[in-house]
């Protein structure tokens, strides 16, 4: 959708921001291009909408070479963000939202309509603030309008240089968790400039890492941050970076663990036998709809000691038979499949346990994760991003238990 084909920028003083760039956004694929200061983000972005023109090499948008489309036309079809957003402070809201629309002709109740279609879409009732000014607004309240003013004509790309990097951090993750949410109905191709890596990664189906006007890596964050290309890119998404990935690498079926799994109306001893055999310290429990309802220690059930049946077990033959449910503990704690692994850590956190159950599509029970297997799926997804197999044909060493 957006191609460079070998682009540089020089400016006339002899900077080169941009070296011989070759990078495509496929249609429907936010790609974010992060980077520290200075290294030639906003010059690349700029080029897209030719506020900049490229010393050498070409951009083609769906196949078109730009340098032969009218600037003009060539920035309806692309909606622009920018950190210090740029709404007109004489305007009200309604009519900065509206402003493409405006100069496209439409009509005024079209353009309001659209706009306050636009305000709703990214959370501000057009009731409350349609009519304000800019100053009257937050500074994420501004971040909204920016957005909704780049989508105002409904353009197929988007570039965004830093849009939300104005706002406090909490503001920021606000704006970030919304404009993921948009864009998973609006499937832009958006081109997403930032020098914060926690938001390439949070935001990116892929990440260019950028150093000094080329491209060191251009991959998915879980690679980015699995298995940096190049050193610089190691240094750059930082030292935490095993911490980091946790956030984007889903749980998969091949990282759980099969406990025992018994009923709540089993009787307790038939429970005993399955822990028993398997050697499980526990088990864990589902209701009679087969929904999770908690666990069974091996010591509740007794399958800890010898061959008596002692404590909990002892049964009184004129009493109803002892069920599994008169000893399991309540543990509601679960993450769908494909979760983040650093979901399934903080629920255990949480919830102070040593596993968290994983549920399907259709919600059945398919198998826990404990410290150990998410430390081992980590371990495994790295090494498949490193040999760029899947994780599934990843053999680990084991590091030999103490
Ligand atoms: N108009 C210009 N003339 C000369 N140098 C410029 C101009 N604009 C940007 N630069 C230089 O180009 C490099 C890249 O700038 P820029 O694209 O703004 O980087 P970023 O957006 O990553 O901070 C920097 O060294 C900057 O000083
Ligand atoms: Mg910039």
């Amino acid at each position: 959708m957006i191609r460079f084909e070998n682009v540089t920028k020089r400016y006339p003083d002899g900077t080169t921001a941009v070296h011989d760039l070759s990078l495509e956004v496929a249609e429907g694929e936010l790609v974010t291009l992060v980077g520290p200061s200075g290294c030639g983000k906003t010059t690349t972005m700029k080029m897209v909408n030719r506020l900049i023109e490229p010393s050498s090499g070409r951009i083609l948008l769906d196949g078109e070479d730009i340098s032969a489309v009218d600037p003009v036309e060539l920035r309806r079809r692309i909606g622009y963000v920018i950190q210090q957003v740029g709404l007109f402070p004489h305007k009200t809201v309604l009519e900065n939202t509206a402003t493409v629309p405006y100069l496209l002709g439409w009509s005024k109740a079209e353009r309001r309509e659209r706009a306050a279609e636009l305000l709703q879409l990214v959370g501000l009732d057009p009731a409350r603030y349609g009519d304000r000014y800019p100053d009257q607004l937050s500074g994420g309240q501004r971040q909204r309008v920016g957005v909704a003013r780049a989508l105002a004509a409904d353009p197929p790309v988007l570039l965004m240089d830093e849009p939300f990097g104005a706002v406090d951090p909490v503001v920021r993750e606000h704006l970030q968790t919304e404009f993921l949410k948009l864009q998973s109905t609006l499937h832009k191709t958006v081109l997403f400039v930032t020098h914060d890596i926690e938001e390439a990664v949070r935001l990116g189906d892929r990440i260019a890492v950028y150093g000094d006007g080329r491209i060191e890596q251009f991959d998915p964050p879980a690679k980015v941050l699995g298995a940096p290309a190049t050193p610089y890119v190691a240094d750059f998404v930082g030292a935490d970076r095993g911490l980091k990935r946790l956030s984007v690498t889903p749980i998969e079926r091949g990282d759980l663990e099969a406990p025992p799994v018994v009923h709540l109306d089993d009787p307790l001893d038939k429970a005993r036998a399955r822990m028993r055999a398997d050697g499980a310290r526990w088990a864990v429990v589902l209701d009679d709809a087969d929904e999770l309802h908690g666990w069974l220690s091996a010591e509740a059930a007794g399958a800890t000691g010898g061959d008596g049946a002692e404590g909990a077990t002892a049964q009184d033959e004129t009493a109803a038979p002892v069920t599994v449910a008169d000893h399991a503990r309540r543990m509601e704690a679960w993450l769908p499949l494909g979760a983040p692994l650093k979901q399934a850590f903080s629920s255990m956190l949480q919830h102070d346990a040593g596993w968290i159950a994983v549920l399907d599509e259709a919600d059945r029970f398919v198998g826990v994760l404990t410290p150990s297997r998410l430390h081992e799926a980590l371990r495994r997804s790295i090494d498949a991003d490193e040999r760029d197999v899947s994780r599934g044909e990843v053999e680990l060493e084991t590091v030999a238990d103490a």
